[in-house]
């Protein structure tokens, strides 16, 4: 597998978030697409993620509702949603390559059928838009750190190439949740400790619950769905391919969100500890899987 770590480039369009995606599915080379080179467990790890981004048409209602009276943000969260939405496209493709048995529209019925999403609460289930926010934020945490371990640990061109593009609209993404929590953020008066929490909170969530049943609804294996063990099998495929830059990336992404500097000596600390902590659970999860 290829161990090399990309540096990000990051776009900072002028005038915020850039309402159009640069690419499209026909800038794929589908044609170079190689299923020597598929790697089985990547393979499992993204049929549960084009389930998730598939997914992301519900959360622009959500957001809307939530921010009913913003239309600035209202207009950049359909721009937002129909990025996410052409994520789900090509990698849904892309998985309909690897697996012509892949039944996208079996698998994505039962998973939006038991994840359900409040569409009309005109207030953030995490209880203030500052603290919605954050949540969007770290989501976006958890996607761009995603596809860019998935780029640097696939041998298959078609998905290195996908994930290259979709992991730069999640790093674009998590800005325009931040410029947004930061405006939010001066008006809410939230603090260090609060943002943290929520982030934590939210970060638990990623490796328990939404992505753990996509994985499950993905896959269909014969058992019945558990919570705690669908999760461990997901986490045991994905958190290996992590390289270091890549959690390390993600911790201070994650600090900003809550509002701390990264480069401050708590955060250079909270960076160190937690990417141990990441490597240590992968290494567990490894083990526990030999
Ligand atoms: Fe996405
Ligand atoms: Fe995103």
């Amino acid at each position: 597998m290829s161990r090399v770590v990309r540096e990000e480039r990051v776009s900072n369009p002028p005038g915020g978030f850039r309402r159009r995606s640069t690419w499209s599915p026909n800038d794929i080379s589908w044609g170079e697409f190689d299923s020597t080179k598929v790697d089985p467990d990547i393979l499992k790890a993204i049929k549960g993620a084009c389930m998730v981004e598939h997914h992301s048409d519900d959360y622009v209602t959500y957001l809307c509702s939530v921010f009913h009276d913003d239309e600035s943000f209202q207009s950049e969260a359909r721009a937002w949603g129909i990025e996410e939405v052409q994520h789900g496209i090509v990698l849904r493709r892309w998985c309909e390559l690897a697996d012509p048995d892949f039944d996208f529209d079996h698998s994505f019925r039962k998973f939006t059928a038991g994840h359900i999403l409040p569409l009309d609460s005109n207030h953030s289930v995490r209880g203030s838009r500052t603290k919605e926010l954050i949540a969007r934020c770290i989501v976006e945490v958890g996607t761009s750190s995603f596809y860019s371990a998935i780029r640097d640990a696939s041998d298959e061109p078609v998905l290195q190439d996908i994930c290259r593009r979709i992991a730069g609209d999640e790093f674009r993404h998590y800005k325009l949740f931040y410029a947004n929590m930061k405006r939010y953020r001066s008006r809410e008066a939230l603090g260090f400790f609060t943002g943290l929490a929520v982030a934590l909170t939210r970060l638990l969530e990623s490796s328990d619950d939404e992505l753990a049943y996509a994985y499950y609804c993905g896959n269909r294996p014969p058992e019945p769905y558990k919570r705690r063990y669908h999760g461990r099998a997901y986490a045991r495929r994905t958190l290996p391919l992590y390289q270091r830059a890549h959690v390390e990336r993600a911790i201070m992404m994650t600090l900003k969100a809550a509002g701390l500097r990264p480069q401050s000596i708590l955060g250079r600390w909270l960076t160190h500890a937690g990417g141990l902590v990441f490597r240590l659970n992968a290494w567990s999860l490894t083990l526990a899987r030999n």
